[in-house]
């Protein structure tokens, strides 16, 4: 397979590209570093891949890129580009989504009928389904966004099966549902969520809680992303979802649990745009996969708290050394690891925050609660950097 995927820096494009690299793919990936946040984030989402002999990264904004030139070898198009985010898609902002999310996406397909190719998967959205439908969600279902940014991304379906139609265009569409991981947007719940109760900030609540979203891990999105570039029908849009929903209510619960903090919570009204649950029909099941399910089994002892803490969550210590503490009210070891050692020790001592410290060796050096006295924990760092 030779693809070319759009959005290559940001948290799904990366790991699709990791993903199409390991299962012996050359890739091309596009993006050019929009603002919406942090590119020293895109830039470590891209760390992998740019070691990689078979990957070639191309920075512009597809309405800009020689398109021609680089579909000129490629077999398979993934295209996430796009202005991701429900709750900004209102006002002045929508100029940015039409222009990501629909002219790119015209010009991309444009090129598209200008040479052969075996797929083309477009990154859809469960926003397209609003509020009104049946649910589960259904693929044939009338899609009524509620959002700007759903309708954006509808518009773009529309775009693919147009072109499929008119110029035989071989796209399908896949409708991602809440997907989560190591390395989400840092605009997105969980990363907000965790953040908050790792830095000891306040978790913002958008209404009740009792919202429900069928999150779908960044793994499952990928495996059936690359699963529809073989056996997706074209002209076709598929639900990339588990089937399974569950309220931010039990997942600011299940962090509680991770992270042994209990969440400071400041009540929002629910912003427009914002969807009140999201249920997947049988996606995967189209693809033939299975998929998991977020919070299905909470996670026991302290062993399995972590494992589900990398998996879901990917929180090393790096990761969380870039959160603001205000001092007051953080987690102790949490505030004390930043006051007193910055981000030093992310290269050097592997922290999983809840209740161990880890050598580099992987050996645990120390286990604490959130009552450890901090010279404790200073104590066996220094040790630790010291061996
Ligand atoms: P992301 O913001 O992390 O990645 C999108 C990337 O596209 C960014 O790196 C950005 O710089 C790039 N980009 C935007 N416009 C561009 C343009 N015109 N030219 C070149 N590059 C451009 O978002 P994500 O969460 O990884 O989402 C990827 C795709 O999946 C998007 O299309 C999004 O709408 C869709 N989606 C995401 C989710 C989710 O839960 N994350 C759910 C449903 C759909
Ligand atoms: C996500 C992505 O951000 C969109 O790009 C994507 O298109 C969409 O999924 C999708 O599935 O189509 P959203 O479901 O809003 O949108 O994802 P989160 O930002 O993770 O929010 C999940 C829930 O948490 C929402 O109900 C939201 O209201 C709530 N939330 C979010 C809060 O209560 N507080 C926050 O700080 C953030």
């Amino acid at each position: 397979m030779r693809a070319l995927v759009t959005g290559a820096a940001g948290f799904i494009g990366s790991h699709l590209v990791e993903q199409l690299l390991a299962d012996g793919a050359h890739v091309v990936g596009l993006d050019c570093f929009t603002d919406y946040y942090a590119r020293a984030l895109k830039d470590a989402n891209l760390a992998a891949p740019r070691r990689h002999d078979r990957f070639t990264f191309v920075e512009s904004r597809l309405q800009d890129a020689d398109l021609d030139h680089l579909l000129r070898d490629t077999t398979h198009v993934f295209h996430l580009a796009a202005q991701a985010g429900v709750r900004k898609s209102w006002g002045v902002d929508f100029a940015v989504y039409t222009a990501c999310n629909i002219e790119a996406t015209q010009v991309l397909l444009e090129a598209c009928t200008r040479t052969e190719l075996s797929k083309v998967v477009y990154a859809s959205s469960s926003s397209v389904y609003g509020d009104d439908g049946d649910m589960p969600m259904r693929e044939d279902q009338r899609p009524q966004p509620v959002s700007p940014y759903g309708v954006s991304k509808l518009a773009a379906e529309h775009l693919c099966y147009l072109y499929w139609v008119a110029h035989r265009v071989p796209t399908v569409s896949l409708r991602y549902f809440t997907v989560y991981g190591p390395r989400q947007r840092p605009d997105m719940a969980f990363n907000r969520f965790l953040h908050a109760m790792l830095g000891g900030g306040t978790v913002t609540l958008y209404g009740t809680g009792e919202q429900t979203r069928d999150f779908t891990f960044v793994g499952d999105a990928v495996s059936a992303t690359i699963a529809a570039a073989d056996r997706g029908a074209p002209g076709n849009v598929y639900n990339i979802g588990g089937g399974a929903r569950v309220s931010v209510n039990r997942v600011l619960e299940l962090m509680a649990v991770c992270t042994g903090t209990r969440p400071r919570i400041e009540r929002h009204p629910v912003p427009k745009g914002d969807m009140h649950d999201t249920y997947a029909d049988k996606g995967f099941t189209v693809l033939g996969f299975p998929c998991d399910q977020f919070g299905g089994q909470e996670p026991g002892d302290d062993a399995e708290i972590n494992a589900f803490c990398e998996r879901n969550f990917g929180v090393t210590f790096p990761l969380f050394s870039k959160v603001e503490v205000n001092g007051e009210g953080a987690h102790p070891l949490y505030q004390w690891l930043r006051s007193e050692k910055g981000g030093l020790l992310g290269s050097k001592i592997k922290w999983n925050f809840t209740k161990y410290l880890l050598g580099k060796d992987g050996k645990v050096i120390g286990r604490y609660s959130p009552t450890t006295k901090p010279e404790k924990i200073a104590a066996d760092i220094e040790k630790a950097l010291a061996a």
